[in-house]
């Protein structure tokens, strides 16, 4: 949600850092983006609506070389996405970007109209930069980290700064609260930013800087200071993704190279695993409850986790909407465990779940993908999905790797419990050793997704349906289908269609529904059947080929997967899912890595 980088530099030209930094940020955000750089002592401003390309194009008509530069790309939370409202922000003698959301900003305006300030955008971050330049202006000795903080007691809600003031070109001030925020160190200069991704192409060398810290930055040097404005020695820590990890490396887009590096990170997870099968300290078997906290993908992946600790574990779990647990009555108690998954392990509502499930004396574990990310650092035990970067809004291997870590918990869980029996052991074991052929079997379907997008790709709205763990699939299904073709769909627990929704079949709608689970399956063929016979037109996916005489019946396209154990299944059923989205949007002409109005990492609330 928002990127932001700053650069002081001993030789290059820190423009093209800064920009080269935003195209490795896009993902945070993407309705506009602005650079501000100091040359030749002045700062110069330049920004543009759209993506970073956008303001490229702009650059390429103006000569720049820049010593120092701070840049961001915007997903707007005040005032829409326009040139006046990007960043950075300039006021007086302060130039600022932001990422986060101020939440007292309309009282900070009103004292500053009051004072004579004039404010040209609709952003809270304006309001930020005019606040810090007040008491800039109001200071005696000048001292920036002073300034900073204290503005920054002032100043409510999340925010990472990074700010350059007018008498001191050359230096970069940052700060941050509740929005990720890293300095990186190198030979030819030193970084703030968003991410490590911003960098990778220079250094894989950088500090963390924690909430209320705050770094003052020059092409030669580091200097990390804490809330006391004392300065501290902060570990130096190595990133251990790789900027090639960072490029499409031939894939015509992020999306399918992430579809298809799922069955290569699945095998890698599962056969850690098994390696080491007591890798978890926290006993999960002496826990009653579990409560599965996440947002978007990473709720449905707890959906699927829930299925499997409550069918093969016995535990009862409840999952719930990071936004809306935050803010509910909490029944935890000393024997509730508190899961919180989240790729980027930055998604502001996740977080603040983490801390109040804390609060309340709950353990935590968290499932995270990013080493070093918020939620990571704060949970009593972390997991990692160990997926690679992901840098595709929409997630794929994010979300598989999550359902993947779920499973083995829920065989650790077994364990625990002294009720994993040796066939089953053996049986997931023998079908990890396979893993890695069957999904990429399932992945290397083109022609059928293809067909299958050419089937649907003009409907105005479409229905998946299954029962069990495939209407948890469907959620994912449906959520990938909207997020990156801007189509209209709704997932369905099969039974429950009728009890409305069914009016919305007509001649022609698309049902795209999914049976994989034997016990369920006639229950399920019988739902599908009452939506062909309203004029649905059915593509059906099913591990089971014991039906295929009676597939004509209902059914207009069908698509058979792999039969695995059902601790397993949902990795296989879910990747048609997620190529029919991709191929779907491709020919609709979507944005497949960059859908509109997304973003990937969700820092504000
Ligand atoms: C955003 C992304 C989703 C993701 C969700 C949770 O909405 O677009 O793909 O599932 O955030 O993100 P997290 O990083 O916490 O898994």
């Amino acid at each position: 949600m928002c990127g932001i980088i700053g650069y002081s530099s001993k030789k290059k030209n820190a423009k093209d850092v800064v920009i080269a930094g935003l195209k490795n940020l896009e993902y945070r955000g993407y309705d506009s983006a602005g650079i501000a750089t100091s040359e030749n002592g002045k700062i110069n401003l330049y920004k543009a609506k759209g993506k970073i390309a956008v303001l490229e194009d702009k650059l390429n008509n103006e000569v720049i070389n820049a010593s120092t530069a701070i840049g961001h790309t915007r997903w707007a939370t005040h005032g829409e996405p326009n040139e006046t409202n990007a960043h950075p922000h300039r006021v007086g003698n302060v130039t600022l970007v932001h990422n986060g959301i101020i939440e007292n900003y309309i009282e900070l305006k009103n004292f500053l109209l009051k004072n004579g300030v004039t404010f040209n955008s609709s952003t809270d971050t304006e309001v930020a930069c005019a606040y810090i330049n007040y008491i800039y202006q109001k200071s005696e000795n000048k001292n920036k980290l002073q300034v900073i903080s204290t503005a920054c007691d002032e100043i409510r809600g999340s925010y990472a700064f990074s700010i350059i003031f007018d008498d001191e070109l050359d230096t970069i001030y940052a700060t941050r609260k509740d929005s990720p925020l890293i300095i990186g160190l190198s030979d030819d200069g030193n970084f703030a930013a968003s991410d490590i991704s911003a960098i990778l192409d220079y250094t894989n060398k950088y500090i963390l800087l924690e909430h209320d810290e705050f770094a003052k930055i020059t092409c030669d040097d580091v200097e990390i200071y804490n809330k006391n404005l004392e300065k501290i020695d902060k570990e130096i820590m190595f990133a251990n993704w790789s900027a090639t990890e960072y490029k499409k490396n031939g894939y015509e887009h992020f999306m399918l190279k992430e579809i298809n590096e799922q069955p290569e990170v699945i095998s890698k997870l599962f056969n850690n695993y098994f390696e080491n099968e007591d890798y978890l300290s926290i006993n999960i078997a002496d826990y009653d409850t579990i409560h599965i906290v996440a947002c978007g993908s990473a709720m449905h992946a707890g959906m699927i986790g829930k299925y499997l600790f409550e069918n093969f574990a016995s535990i009862p779990v409840s999952v719930e909407i990071a936004s809306e647990y935050r803010y509910k009555k909490q029944l935890i108690t000393p024997s509730t465990l508190v899961i919180i998954i989240s790729q980027s392990g930055e998604t502001a509502d996740s977080l603040a779940a983490l801390r109040i499930a804390k609060e309340h004396g709950a353990k935590t574990i968290a499932i995270v993908n990013v080493v070093g990310s918020s939620i990571s650092r704060e949970a009593d035990e972390t997991i990692y999905t160990y997926a690679g970067p992901e840098i595709a809004v929409a997630t794929t291997k994010g979300y598989t790797s999550q359902v993947a870590i779920l499973s083995m918990l829920v065989l650790n869980a077994m364990k625990q419990k002294n009720i994993l029996d040796d066939s089953l052991k053996n049986k997931v074991q023998e079908e990890i050793g396979k893993i890695k052929e069957v999904l990429s079997k399932v992945i290397d379907n083109s022609e059928k997704y293809i067909k299958i997008a050419s089937a649907i790709k003009d409907k105005e709205h479409l229905f998946f349906l299954g029962r069990g763990i495939d209407y948890t699939l469907c959620l994912e299904g449906s959520l990938k289908l909207k997020e990156i073709s801007y189509m209209h769909s709704e997932a369905y627990a099969a039974g429950e269609l009728k009890h409305g929704t069914i009016s919305l079949i007509e001649e022609g709608t698309p049902v795209i529904a999914i049976a994989t689970d034997k016990t369920l399956y006639e229950k399920t063929v019988s739902n599908i059947k009452e939506t062909k016979a309203r004029g649905a037109y059915v593509i059906f996916i099913t591990n089971n080929d014991e039906d295929v005489e009676n597939y004509n019946d209902f059914a207009d396209i069908v698509l058979t997967i792999p039969k695995v154990t059902e601790l397993l299944q949902p990795l296989v059923t879910i990747l048609p899912l997620q190529l029919i989205a991709y191929e779907t949007a491709k020919m609709r002409g979507c944005d497949i890595d960059k859908p509109k109005n997304l973003a990937k990492s969700v820092t504000v609330e």
